[in-house]
């Protein structure tokens, strides 16, 4: 059976990387967070000092030393997930911290960064047999994918989402910061001039604010044999 390209796009914290290393475990599929990839950048002008006490980020020195930024995943077979790595080191937990949250948005707005990530991403997807979640995923790096699903939740849900998921990894927050951190990056992340987040055409919708982890694995399985089975059949998405 031909392998095809899944494109799963929707805001921050909506469960969509939950959802799509489901399916990609599933299905044997690769699975890809682009949005780790971004959490990179960011971490990589951290460490460097490139982030201003402003949060303004020195783009012109940033832009000169992309090419030291090598981004790559290997399976960690404790979480059965494919874990991030910065330029060979693991980087998984240190890439999901709420500063690191806090700066991503600009450094994924810049051009350069984009151009290169998309690149990158691009020929981790050549074959097809992949899974990619992101903000640009259906529109600007696989707009020929064969099922794109585009994810939303209500801000408060999405929210308490991650507050839960900060709290058992047993990181101390304020579920008020997380959701203005959550608003202010679906704000930078829609208007921004390269690739902003927005709904493919062709995109699947699916609010999965009242839905269970299972509900939402379980709706997915069945768009994807949908797919595979039979190409030419309209896929009906959830209202
Ligand atoms: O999905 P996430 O929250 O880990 O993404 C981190 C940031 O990266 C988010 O603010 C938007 C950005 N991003 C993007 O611009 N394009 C993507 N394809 C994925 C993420």
């Amino acid at each position: 059976m031909k392998k095809i390209t899944i494109a799963i796009d929707g805001h921050s914290s909506c469960g969509k990387s939950t959802m799509a290393k489901d399916l990609a475990r599933e299905v044997g599929y690769i699975y890809i967070d682009s949005g780790a990839m971004y959490r990179c950048c960011t971490l990589f002008a951290m460490e460097q000092g490139l982030v201003n006490a402003d949060g303004t980020i020195q783009a012109d020195v940033l832009e000169r030393r992309m090419q030291e930024i090598q981004v790559s995943f290997r399976l960690n077979p404790e979480t059965g997930r494919p874990d991030a790595y910065l330029n060979g080191k693991n980087v998984e937990k240190l890439i999901r911290t709420m500063e690191v949250s806090s700066h991503v948005s600009p450094v994924a707005a810049l051009p350069f960064v984009r151009a290169a990530m998309t690149a990158q991403q691009q020929a981790m997807g050549r074959e097809g047999g992949i899974v990619m979640d992101g903000r640009d995923i259906g529109t600007a790096v696989f707009p020929d994918a064969e099922l794109k699903i585009f994810v939303t939740a209500s801000d408060e849900i999405r929210a308490q989402r991650r507050y839960d998921e900060l709290v058992a990894k047993g990181e101390t927050c304020d579920f008020q910061q997380i959701l203005e951190n959550l608003r202010e990056r679906d704000h930078i992340d829609s208007t921004r001039s390269v690739a902003p987040l927005r709904q493919a055409e062709d995109a699947l919708v699916l609010d999965n604010s009242h839905m269970t982890i299972p509900e939402q694995k379980q709706w997915l399985l069945e768009r994807f044999k949908e797919r595979t089975l039979s190409p030419a059949s309209p896929l009906q998405g959830k209202e």
